[in-house]
Formats: C-alpha cells, structure tokens, sequence
C-alpha cells in the first residue's frame, strides 16, 4: 500500500505522516509539495518529510501555470467572494489537485491524503479537484478520521512521535500562503469582536500605519486584460506579482478582516494580506471603466459574484466556470492600456489611465459645447424612457378616483 500527502511541512500534514504507518498498515507515504509561491526551503521541507517518515517528497514548481492559468483569468473577471475575499487559497487547491492526480498515476499510489479538516472549504476543493482528473481515486482525510481533537492534542501526538515541530504552541495561526496571498485564521481572530494583533501577524507587507508618509507611485499595463507590465517595464507573470508584492506590502495595501460564510455552513472571520492581488483587480477593474460598452460591464458585473461562488466552492473545473471563462475572455479582447495609481497608506490612489481602446468620449461628455450630442434629443428620449411610469401613475389615478 503507498498513499500520496499533501505535503505542507506544516503540524497537521508533519502528524499525519506516522499517523497513517500507524493506522493504514504501514503503508509508504510520498509527499507531494506544490510551490505555489509559499515561503518554505524546499530543500529543508524534503528532509523534514524523510524525517516525519515519508519515503520522498516531490515539490512541484506551479507558480507560473498558477498565476496564469487561475490568478489572471479570475482577475479578469472581477472574480471576489462575497464581493470581498480575493480568493486566494481557493485558487490555489485545484492545481494541486491536479497535479496530486498525475502524479498518484504514475507513483501508483492506492490513496490521496489531505490534511485539511473537516470542518473547512479546502477539503471540498482538494476533493473535487481530485476527482475531476480520477473520480475513483480513494481520499483519505485523517482530520475526519482520527480521534486528535484540538491542535493542543496534535502538539503532544507530535511530541511523543518525535515530529520537529514546526511552530510554537503559541503562535499557531492556520495560515496558507502562496505568491498572490497569505490568510491566518484561528486563535484570537476567532473573535470577530476584536481587532486583529496586525504587529504580530503580518508578514508580506505593514499595516497602513507603519507605511511611509510618501506615496509610491505605479502603474500597471494590461493587453487584452492580461498585465504584461509595470512601470512600463514587461514583466514575465512571477516577477511581475512579486514586484506588486512587494510595493502593494511596503505601503499596507490589500489588508482584510473578513467574515465569510463558508461552504460547509458555518461563518468563519479570517485575515487576509493580498498586496500584490489587490492592486491587480484594482486597477483591471479600473481599465475596464473605459474598455467596456455600458451593457457588457454590467453584465459582467453581476456574473462576477456567480464566478467566485464557483471558485470558493471548489468548482474550478465546472462546466459553468469554463463557460463563464469564455464568455469574460471575449470581453477581455480590447483591455487594453496602463492604469497610473499611487499607493498610500494601505490605500490605491487614481492617478489616470490610457488606452488605445478607450470608449471615453470627451466630445460626448463634455458640459461645454458639443455637436455629436443634441441636447433636445433627450426630452423625447426621456418621455419614452418614463413611458411605462407614466401609463402606471395615470392608471393608479383612475382607480383611486373609484
Ligand atoms: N477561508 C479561506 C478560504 O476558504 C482561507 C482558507 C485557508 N486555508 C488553510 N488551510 N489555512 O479560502
Ligand atoms: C481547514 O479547515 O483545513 C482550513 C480552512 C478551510 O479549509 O476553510
């Protein structure tokens, strides 16, 4: 018997490595690390598997196919849960999945484990990522399993089973991070009625407070609603989300403190540090102001929330999504053009955009003069405009009068 993990370094997949020789016949355990971006030394992250009991670890490079086959797509199209959270860990679980799959095939593996609970939104994903690409595949989730209660019950597991133990009791958020975000939950933020301890958690930037009193200065360039660049310098997708990273970090910008409502029924309140992300659905969003006709931006608009519902549900892979995708995909086709922002103070600042496809018409919607527009045109456009509100208000008259 050999299973394949889902490999995070992290207590819950370092625990779950004896506990499954313990109650799955000794069975091999590969592990399976996508970098999505996260923070870890890779290197380091094999050796502590090996030492947790894992026979190998693979680690998959998908920052690349990452951002641009799940972050960018999402971004075009305006894709936020609950108008809010900018999706990244949901992004992130069906490639892994995905990647999971092909390579249990080709390790011939009896099982796919994961180590979110049973309680969360990344088990859904996980799990209908998996079975996209193998529906018969066995998954096994030891969080719904095994009789470890709390993480206190995990930290002695892990003690009397001599795992390195990665992180302080203390100091144990439940975080998961990659190139477009970082999330923590637990602990303190599990009371919705305090402030989040921003000193002690952020890691990829600084609250607005402690931002400089300057404001830095950016722009982004999109073509056909991809950004290809910033500052007017072509950056290939990572560099290019690690530069926004780094000036969206530096100024506190794309800081949540959100409540949402998880998939599984229960609300759940979470910080989330997307700096880089924040500053990329901004200014696309600001591009499309101009790009797209009247109809099609609020058409996509109400589409928007549908697409991140898919997403936070698990259901990347959906029929739906894809032909959502096609249809945010023709409407990306003149997105094009450079978006001038300031960052200030955990705050994006306009600062003007051009494009060669805009559909600003100063002639249009200038007070002064103008000879496109005549303005006696719109007294008999509004009358037929009102006409339905004027045949109502007539009728209720005559009711009223008996
Ligand atoms: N609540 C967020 C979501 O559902 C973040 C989940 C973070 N996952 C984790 N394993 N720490 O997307
Ligand atoms: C987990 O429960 O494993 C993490 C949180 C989530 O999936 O929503």
């Amino acid at each position: 018997k050999k299973v394949l993990l889902a490999y995070s370094g992290g207590l819950d997949t370092s625990v779950i490595i004896p506990w499954l020789k313990e109650n799955y016949n000794n069975c091999e355990v590969i592990g399976m690390t996508g970098n999505v971006g996260q923070d870890d030394d890779f290197e380091f992250l094999k050796q502590k598997a090996i030492d947790c009991g894992a026979t190998k670890l693979y680690v998959e490079d998908l920052r690349e196919e990452f951002i641009t086959d799940y972050i960018f797509p999402a971004i075009q199209a305006g894709a936020k849960y609950e108008s809010t959270y900018l999706l990244g860990t949901a992004f992130a679980r069906p490639l892994i999945a995905k990647r999971m799959v092909e390579i249990a095939h080709q390790e011939g593996c009896d099982a796919i484990v994961h180590g979110c609970t049973g309680k969360g939104n990344d088990q859904v994903r996980f799990e209908l990522g998996i079975r996209e690409f193998d529906p018969h595949m066995t998954i096994i989730a030891p969080w719904r399993e095994w009789d470890i209660l709390s993480r206190e019950q995990e930290f002695d597991y892990a003690e009397a089973h001599n795992i390195p133990l990665p992180i302080t009791r203390e100091t144990n958020y439940s975080k998961d991070e990659n190139l477009f975000h970082l999330s923590h939950e637990g602990l303190d933020l599990e009371d919705p009625t305090t402030k989040p301890k921003y000193d002690e958690i952020l890691e990829l930037g600084v609250s607005p407070q402690k931002a400089p009193d300057q404001e830095t200065t950016v722009s982004v360039t999109f073509e056909a609603g991809v950004p290809v660049a910033v500052n007017g310098e072509k950056l290939d997708a990572i560099p290019l989300l690690e530069k926004l990273n780094e000036l969206g970090g530096a100024n506190g910008i794309g800081i949540l403190d959100v409540v949402e409502n998880r998939l599984v029924g229960m609300k759940s309140r979470g910080v989330y540090e997307t700096p880089g992300g924040t500053i990329l659905y901004h200014a696309h969003e600001k591009l499309e102001q101009i790009t797209l006709d009247r109809d099609t931006q609020h058409y996509k608009q109400g589409m928007a929330l549908k697409y991140a519902d898919l997403v936070y549900n698990g259901l990347w892979f959906s029929p739906l999504r894809k032909a959502l995708q096609v249809f945010v995909d023709e409407t990306q086709k003149n997105v094009t053009g450079t978006v001038h922002m300031e960052l200030y103070k955990g705050n994006i600042i306009d600062a003007g955009m051009t494009s060669p496809y805009s559909l600003y018409s100063d002639a249009l919607a200038t007070f002064g003069e103008d000879d496109i527009y005549n303005q006696n045109d719109a007294e008999g456009f509004i009358k037929l405009f009102g006409l339905p509100q004027s045949a109502r208000v007539m009728a209720e008259q005559t009711w009223a009068k008996g």
